[in-house]
């Protein structure tokens, strides 16, 4: 299907950001892009002491924004929003016995002030990093905001990463300190978070760990670590909340780290700013998702990823908006779940990946949907292009054809979203996401390669600890421009079709992950050589992984898929392994890997092999695969 989708019913819109809202705010990017950004800073946040300059350009390509202004992003969220909302709901969180907690604007302001000054007195410090690895809860929306009200810098790492894994993120930012819960519970199983943060030290040095006690029956009295403190998370309760131990920040100051694979086989841990950041994460949110006061909306993220981050916690409480969250999968206790929960808590806005909506198209088969879902009236959707089949699916079945659908683009580097249709001024093309929000400009050159242009406030400062690697990775170019790293193409009317990464990045079911680190994994299986990684489409996950493992035979499958478990998590398990004996490689000794995708396709490779050193290899890859059907 491809063709246009007016916006529906465009008179009795009402956007947040109408036509000529739009047209306004766009010329006045056009005719000055700091002045603008500068009063919309003013405007929406909070400024303990204001700025000085809108924008610097320090040593390219590192920059700052809004410098001499002193802000913080928790003030922003919860205390700048008591005045009007102070009995609303912040957040109303259903666990997975659907028992349904709500935390009004007062009550999650106390508690956060709670929890801040119970950091303090642990010893936590403004700059200190804290790595969370929690299950989705109050408790985190607690620790993230406490952690950013006192300055220090959250890590959050998604609880299905490793001990390995989670072990490297917290070396990388040299923390002392880890917040997790003692379990997590996902689809009627225990998953022991505490323990895979004892593994974890074993491979790091951080000395304390505060435990949430998710179970009820935790004792971390009983629990033992040489060098390891513990500390209970529930003890901030007896915390005094009318004494507020807030640090005002500057613009610069980092609010967050979190990590993301990139072309190498380390994760890139990006760096987010204070003053930036909350400015785009709020105006992106009330833009793009319209929240308007009656709101109920939902975003379907963890927050171990950037859409958790920006539009679950921080982009919707900078809004004043209740936000809901569920802690289990979307298929517990039932595969209509998520439709219940809109049913019955009555969702409004409903922000979720096209992995999700395809696996829901799957199920609904079998699992008819006769759930009310009149409540909707925005459908969102993020991570990876989604295409017009299930384009169409969302919309029809879903948004029973009236709702708009915001398809987002952005990245973890960008902070917030970049491009997207506006219900309120653009048509909706099922396939393209959009086109760029106001203020930023994208554009594409001869291969097709995405940038943007200006800059913008949101863009993450810096890779932790490797600046070069920032420098090279995004803006060692001819363009001076951010390199985002997607190959797209923009049409007459200036949407944007993305057409996938242009690097050794894959996406499957919206997570990120790199070949390289996936290889380097692999290599360390017995008797494992030499591995390739590379990506095929998939129905429903979009990319899937499939291996090339060179052996000496004595090597299994499953030991393979073991390494992978125990490097990265079984969230980046691949489709397909092929154990060989050699890859296809060009004489300058260069895998070819789209040889190896061809092959993995079942096709016969195509195009030109005359640079690869033998040919032989090919056939008998072909073989190995044939004898896997
Ligand atoms: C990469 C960024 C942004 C939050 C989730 C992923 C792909 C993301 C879309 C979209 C086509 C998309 C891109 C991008 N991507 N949204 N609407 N259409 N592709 O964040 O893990 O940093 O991944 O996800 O390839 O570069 P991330």
């Amino acid at each position: 299907m491809t063709g246009i989708y007016p916006k529906i019913n465009p008179q009795s819109i009402n956007a947040n950001l109408g036509l000529k809202q739009h047209f306004d705010l766009t010329k006045s990017f056009e005719n000055d892009h700091f002045g603008t950004w500068s009063k919309l800073a003013r405007e929406e946040l909070f400024w303990h002491k204001d700025f000085e300059t809108c924008f610097s350009q320090k040593e390219y390509p590192f920059f700052s924004w809004f410098e001499g202004g002193k802000t913080n992003i928790s003030y922003n969220c919860l205390d700048k929003n008591l005045e009007k909302n102070s009995q609303k709901t912040a957040i109303q969180f259903i666990n997975s016995n659907q028992e349904e907690t709500n935390l009004s604007y007062r009550e999650l302001h106390q508690r956060v002030i709670q929890f801040s000054n119970y950091l303090k007195k642990l010893g936590i410090k403004k700059r200190d990093f804290i790595c969370l690895y929690m299950p989705l809860s109050c408790e985190a929306v607690i620790a993230m905001l406490a952690i950013v009200r006192i300055g220090a810098i959250h890590n959050i790492v998604f609880a299905g990463f490793s001990a390995t894994a989670l072990a490297e993120r917290i070396r990388d930012t040299k923390s002392d300190w880890v917040i997790t819960a003692d379990l997590a519970y996902r689809k009627g199983k225990e998953l022991s978070l505490l323990e895979t943060c004892l593994e974890a030290r074993d491979e790091s040095d951080f000395k304390n760990i505060i435990v949430y006690n998710r179970s009820g029956n935790c004792e971390i009295s009983s629990l033992e670590k040489s060098g390891l403190k513990f500390y209970k998370f529930e003890n901030y309760l007896s915390e005094d909340f009318t004494k507020d131990s807030i640090e005002w920040l500057d613009a610069e100051d980092p609010s967050f780290v979190l990590y993301t694979s990139g072309s190498t086989g380390k994760p890139k841990g990006l760096v987010h700013s204070t003053g930036g950041y909350s400015l785009w994460a709020k105006l992106s949110t009330r833009w793009v998702f319209d929240l308007k006061e009656n709101d109920k909306y939902w975003c379907t993220a963890d927050i171990g990823w950037i859409t958790g981050h920006t539009y679950l916690v921080y982009g919707p409480l900078l809004n004043g908006a209740t936000c809901f969250f569920y802690e289990d999968a979307p298929d517990f206790p039932n595969k209509n779940i998520f439709w219940q929960l809109i049913e019955k808590y009555k969702i409004t806005i409903f922000y979720t990946a096209p992995t999700a909506i395809r696996t829901f198209m799957q199920w609904q088969k079998d699992h008819p949907i006769t759930q009310d879902l009149s409540s909707l009236r925005l459908l969102g959707s993020v991570g990876e292009p989604i295409n017009p089949k299930a384009w169409k699916w969302f919309y029809e079945v879903i948004g029973n054809s009236r709702c708009p659908i915001v398809d987002t683009w952005w990245q973890t580097e960008t902070g917030g979203i970049m491009i997207t249709s506006l219900i309120g001024v653009d048509d909706m093309k099922p396939g393209k996401a959009g086109r760029a929000l106001p203020g930023i400009e994208v554009f594409t050159d001869t291969d097709n390669k995405l940038y943007i242009k200006k800059p913008f406030p949101s863009l993450a400062r810096t890779i932790n600890g490797n600046p070069a690697r920032y420098l090279n990775a995004y803006w060692n170019n001819e363009h001076k421009a951010y390199l985002a790293g997607d190959s797209a193409l923009i049409d007459e009317d200036g949407y944007v079709e993305l057409q996938g990464r242009i690097d050794d990045v894959i996406n499957v079911s919206g997570h990120r992950l790199g070949t390289a680190e996936i290889e380097s994994s692999i290599i360390k299986a017995p008797h494992v050589s030499e591995a390739a990684v590379v990506s095929i489409p998939h129905e429903i996950k979009g990319e899937t992984i499939i291996v090339f493992a060179v052996t000496n035979g004595a090597t299994t499958k499953d030991e393979i898929n073991e390494q992978i478990k125990d490097d990265i998590g079984s969230f980046a398990k691949p489709e397909e392994i092929f154990l060989c004996k050699a890859l296809p490689k060009t004489r300058s000794g260069k895998i070819m890997r789209r040889l190896l995708k061809d092959i993995g396709l079942r096709k016969f490779p195509e195009g030109d092999i005359s640079t690869l050193e033998d040919s032989k290899v090919i056939e008998a890859l072909i073989e190995v695969v044939k004898q896997q059907l």
